[in-house]
């Protein structure tokens, strides 16, 4: 089991600091996932991902769709090899697996229920965050997403879908930092070893080796003023109707 802890400024291996991180690591002691992700954050979040996820399942169904096809033509032409044949099944079948995972992470996201532990890879939990949100960042909002990810995460023990709506509130605050242009959402996740300073100070540093995750935008940044208030739950600076905090 990890610690999961959001902080908004963390040493990166270049030593920048970054606006928001969440940051795993593997301390003994188990520890529940922030507690202001709400069921309400988690259901508004599905209204604004859907298009995503039906992006998403729509190329899978188009190759599959593609593919049969071809088959059909080839097969009445009895131009069909059977290498060619085992080509069209490998795609079917890959394709078809594609559509199933994106079903599972929306799933996932959805599921209500308390916070299930699981082995995980924290890179897999990046890529899950952002097959939900990739079509529309790209589609309607004019945002570059640039992945720069660990190789050399070991698997921990987390709650995969808590830490997967972390990330996806994070991202989108950036979107909505970045309105109305657009603009670049960078997801960064790199290992701090064990006596890493944190929030650059010299006092707090990491008892064991812990894993970070950041998700930095080309906005403006969050304004000074507020940062005190930022962990609070259901703050925002949204119009009211709008925010969920
Ligand atoms: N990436 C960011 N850049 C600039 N400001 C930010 C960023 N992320 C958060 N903020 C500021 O922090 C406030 C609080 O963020 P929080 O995610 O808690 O609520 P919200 O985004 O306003 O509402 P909700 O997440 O419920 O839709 C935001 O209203 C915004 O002013
Ligand atoms: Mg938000």
């Amino acid at each position: 089991m990890v610690d999961i802890k959001v902080d908004t400024a963390v040493e990166t291996p270049e030593q920048a600091v970054e606006n928001t991180v969440v940051r795993a690591n593997n301390h003994p002691k188990s520890n529940q996932i922030n507690e202001a992700l709400t069921r309400i954050q988690r259901m508004a979040g599905i209204g604004v991902l859907t298009a995503s996820v039906a992006h998403e399942l729509n190329t899978p169904l188009s190759i599959i769709t593609a593919t049969c096809s071809n088959l059909q033509h080839e097969v009445e032409d009895n131009s069909l090899s059977m290498a060619q044949l085992l080509k069209y099944i490998e795609m079917i079948e890959q394709s078809a697996w594609r559509a199933a995972r994106t079903v599972e992470v929306l799933r996932n996201y959805s599921y209500d229920e308390a916070g299930q532990t699981a082995v995980t890879d924290l890179n897999m939990i990046i890529e899950d965050a952002l097959t939900l949100v990739r079509h529309q960042f790209q589609g309607e909002y004019n945002i570059h997403i640039q992945k720069e990810l660990a190789d050399d995460f070991k698997t921990i023990v987390c709650d995969h879908n808590g830490l997967t709506q972390v990330l996806i509130n994070l991202l989108l605050n950036a979107r909505d930092a970045m309105l109305p242009d657009g603009g670049a959402v960078t997801v960064k996740s790199w290992v701090l070893p064990a006596g890493s300073r944190l929030n650059g100070s010299e006092n707090q540093k990491t008892a064991v080796e812990t894993y970070a995750v950041s998700v930095s935008d080309t906005g403006s940044g969050i304004d000074p003023a507020i940062m005190d208030k930022i962990y609070e739950p259901f703050f925002t600076t949204k119009p009211q109707g709008k925010g969920t905090g």
